[in-house]
């Protein structure tokens, strides 16, 4: 069983302490924030509205204000940085400097550089950094990326994945500031399908912008050898708008759909007709697992590699770069 401490106990802060309390592999040994009250309010942030929490369980769990403040008595195995993006760096090298493993929040860092020398500081001091991209790990997602690597009908001719939920309300969220370094709805949101798509298809040749208007966004990927079509659309509406994320792909043989609005089901369509295929699990659960299995074996995270989490922040900086001059 590996110790981890959570740095950051905000929204995903505590949907991975849930997670974490939940599992049989990792103990949850502390809690990192610099917040006076972490759990004033808690169970009302996030986009689902209300997190359904251990809170008397949680409530037991030390709480510190930094990790070297904890680590200066305690030797935990792991740390799980869920902070702003800004901080995403600092927190990431001073965990792996106290020797930790490190799974980290998507996205990686804001600044390509910074990922990279993140990356090189986990190999120099034999530490695993594995950053938090989740949907590679949602069984909805996990089905498409077999459909698309097995060719059960056919080869792929088009994905489009469509994100879109309110802008954030929570937590560093309403300060103002801060909200201006979190990387808007690409970074926030889109750099999810991104990055599944380069996972199911590789590194894009390029990316065209079709459309952005303040953080609504409308774009393609192409890839090498690929003939597939792959769209992308969404981003921030109103805020308190709900939050859905969908996939449509479609094969030679047949089409697939899925919608967190069902969120157990995916919908084909085949020659044969209509087919359902349940799907059951926890996107969050099963990173989180996977990430102990990492620490366990001491094995690189060959299906979240950092370097691709880095390729996903570079993609959407191409994207970004897209934007029109005169805009
Ligand atoms: N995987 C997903 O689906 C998903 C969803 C939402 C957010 N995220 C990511 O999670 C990260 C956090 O987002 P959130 O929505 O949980 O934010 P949040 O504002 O709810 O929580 C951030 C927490 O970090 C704490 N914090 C700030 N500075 C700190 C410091 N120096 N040391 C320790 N704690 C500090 C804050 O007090 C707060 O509790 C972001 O990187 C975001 O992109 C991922």
């Amino acid at each position: 069983m590996k110790k981890i401490a959570i740095a950051g106990f905000g929204f995903m802060g505590a949907v991975h302490a849930r997670n974490i309390l939940a599992s049989k592999n990792l103990e949850l040994c502390a809690i990192i924030d610099n917040r006076e009250n972490i759990f004033a309010g808690i169970e009302n942030t996030g986009n689902a509205g209300r997190l359904d929490l251990p809170i008397e369980f949680l409530r037991k769990i030390p709480v510190h204000r930094t990790l070297e403040e904890y680590c200066r008595t305690e030797n935990p195995d792991a740390a799980l940085i869920c902070v702003p993006l800004f901080l995403h760096y600092d927190l990431t090298k001073r965990a792996l400097n106290l020797g930790l493993d490190v799974l980290l929040e998507k996205p990686f860092c804001a600044e390509p550089e910074q990922c990279r020398e993140l990356i090189e500081l986990a190999k120099g001091k034999q530490r695993l950094l594995m950053v938090a991209h989740c949907i590679r790990f949602a069984p909805a997602w996990e089905f498409l990326a077999e459909c698309i690597r097995d060719q059960r009908y056919g080869k792929l001719q088009l994905l489009t994945a469509t994100r879109m939920g309110g802008e954030p309300t929570w937590g560093v969220w309403q300060d103002e500031k801060i909200k201006n370094t979190c990387g808007g709805a690409l970074l926030d949101l889109l750099i999810h399908d991104v990055d599944f798509a380069n996972y199911c298809l590789g590194v894009p040749e390029s990316v065209k912008l079709n459309l952005n208007k303040d953080e609504y966004w409308e774009f393609e990927l192409k890839y090498h050898d690929e003939p597939a079509k792959i769209s992308v659309k969404g981003g921030f509406l109103y805020r308190h708008t709900a939050f859905a994320s969908e996939y449509a792909a479609a094969f030679e043989n047949g089409s697939i759909r899925f919608s967190t609005l069902e969120p157990e089901l995916i919908r084909i369509g085949t020659d044969k007709g209509a087919e359902t295929v349940n799907v059951k699990g926890d996107a969050y659960s099963a990173e989180l697992e996977y990430f102990a299995e990492c620490c366990e074996t001491r094995t690189a995270p060959l299906k979240c590699p950092p370097e691709a989490s880095l390729q996903a922040i570079e993609t959407c900086r191409e994207i970004r770069q897209a934007i029109p001059a005169s805009v």
